[in-house]
């Protein structure tokens, strides 16, 4: 028989209506009759079955609470409502048949109190049917931003090392539908007939047939769609929603292009590398600038290792460089010309441990892409350090151990990206006459300990 109490349970989001029905009923006539009250009769009524039907959802309510398994984080605030909704309209009744124990309290404030709570009560029942961002879900991104509502930016993300061993359409392709279309497109909301949620659904095709063309004269309807100016109707995603990025949809266009195949990886397709950089996490680019550049050219490449340097790409598809010195002690100035080579690619430049001096600057001001420069131990003293000033993406410089000296910081307050300078183990840091600016203090860390050698080469 314990069916019963599950049905009971059920036709709580029915009942509910009813009391709402009711009591609001009765608070108007209460506003409409309150000069001639003459009409007292039928308000009573309304407010008694409006007390009884509240009861009636307290206890389905209760009933649907305990047999179905809800939170009672989720519901407390729901429930205690629904309750309090049952006594001020139970209190008003009373009031209203003439009880003398209420004469103390007021009219006014059952009345207004009564709105109030079956209002909250309504809504966050609502919260809990159809879920908490039921109505502002449909509001457009730009409100919702001035409503100070949360607008997650659904993008897809790639990992620059593995993306060309992903199937472009599963690892790609269904991902951007998923986000962007899926929502419209499904078993439960099936608009225009179109599935978008797999492979077959797609290939179906809609009401109006095939939505990818085999035949490249002819536009394939989801590209029409993708292309249609946003204010027309039949433009996808309509108006309303988050919209494809024009990195999406060049890299759809591709796939429909490519004959819409299901298997066949990045790789296979020889897709340009170009296409996926903008789905790279900009964790990857990190806090190095995000440009396009032609790779530098491998012989180039090898003549700069020649001497022992490494080199390195940012990441495997990226032609910004990492170059360091570390396995060349005697690496000085004059060896330092041969970076010339590689002056817009270079990113992040190791020249710690070696013989170069502060004749380097000229150098490295030319890096113009230059973000990380290592100096550590070095006889760097910071002269002519100011010419580093025009590098607009140096974000960070290590002079650890480097005869870096006081009077050379402050031409680092103008550079222009600066996030961090270490000058551990420098005479600055011993320095007790250096006094920055409040607002370079978090720039410039000074230690004021030695750090041994393995720790200043990871800075
Ligand atoms: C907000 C809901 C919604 C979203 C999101 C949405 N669509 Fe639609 N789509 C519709 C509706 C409604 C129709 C039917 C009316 C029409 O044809 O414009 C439709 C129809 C279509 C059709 C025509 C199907 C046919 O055969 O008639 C295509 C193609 C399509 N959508 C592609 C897309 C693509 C691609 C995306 C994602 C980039 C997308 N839709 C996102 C609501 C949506």
């Amino acid at each position: 028989m314990d069916f019963i109490f599950d049905l009971i349970g059920r036709f709580h989001p029915l009942i509910v209506h009813l009391p709402i029905g009711f009591l609001l009923l009765g608070l108007m006539m209460l506003v409409f009759d309150s000069k001639e009250k003459k009409h007292q009769k039928i308000i009573r009524f309304a407010f008694f079955w409006g007390t009884f039907s509240t009861l009636g959802a307290v206890i389905t309510g209760a009933v649907l609470y305990i047999r179905e398994g809800y939170a009672w984080e989720d519901i407390q605030g729901h429930l205690i409502l629904g309750v309090l909704t049952f006594v001020f309209a139970f209190f008003l009744y009373l009031k209203l048949k003439g009880f003398s124990q209420f004469n103390k309290l007021s009219q006014n404030f059952l009345g207004y109190g009564l709105v109030l709570v079956l209002i909250v009560t309504g809504h966050l029942g609502g919260n809990l049917t159809h879920g908490k961002d039921h109505l502002t879900e449909p509001l457009p991104p730009d409100l919702k931003m001035a409503l100070g509502i949360e607008v997650v930016s659904k993008k897809l993300i790639l990992l620059p090392e593995t993306h060309q061993e992903l199937s472009l359409y599963s690892g790609v392709i269904q991902p951007i539908l998923d986000q962007k279309c899926v929502s419209c497109h499904n078993p439960k909301k099936i608009k225009g007939g179109l599935l978008m949620n797999n492979y077959k659904g797609i290939m179906e095709g809609g009401e109006e047939g095939s939505i990818i063309l085999a035949l490249n004269d002819v536009e394939s309807e989801i590209l029409r769609r993708i292309h249609l100016p946003r204010e027309e109707k039949k433009h996808m995603p309509p108006k309303a929603k988050t919209q494809l990025t024009k990195a999406e949809i060049k890299i759809i266009e591709q796939w429909v292009t490519l004959g819409a195949p299901e298997k066949k990886t990045v790789s296979e397709l020889g897709l340009s590398p170009q296409l996926f950089t903008s789905f790279f996490s900009k964790d990857e680019t990190g806090i190095y600038p995000d440009i396009k550049l032609n790779p530098l050219n491998n012989s180039l490449i090898d003549s700069i290792k020649s001497i022992g340097l490494q080199v390195a790409p940012l990441y495997k598809t990226s032609p910004l460089l990492k170059i360091s010195a570390i396995n060349v002690p005697d690496f000085d100035d004059q060896k330092a010309e041969l970076l010339f080579k590689a002056l817009d690619h270079i990113v992040d430049l190791d020249l710690g441990q070696t013989q170069v001096t502060d004749a380097v600057f000229d150098l490295v001001k030319e890096f113009k892409h230059l973000t990380v420069l290592k100096l550590y131990r070095t006889s760097i003293s910071g002269n002519g350090i100011n010419k580093l000033r025009s590098l607009e993406y140096l974000k960070q410089i290590n002079l650890v151990n480097s005869n870096f000296e006081a009077p050379y910081l402050e031409d680092m307050y103008l550079f222009p990206a600066l996030e961090k300078v270490y000058l551990f183990g420098t005479p600055t840091s011993f320095s007790t006459t250096v006094e920055i600016p409040d607002q370079f203090q978090t720039i410039f860390q000074m230690g004021n300990y030695k750090l041994d050698e393995e720790a200043d080469q990871t800075l």
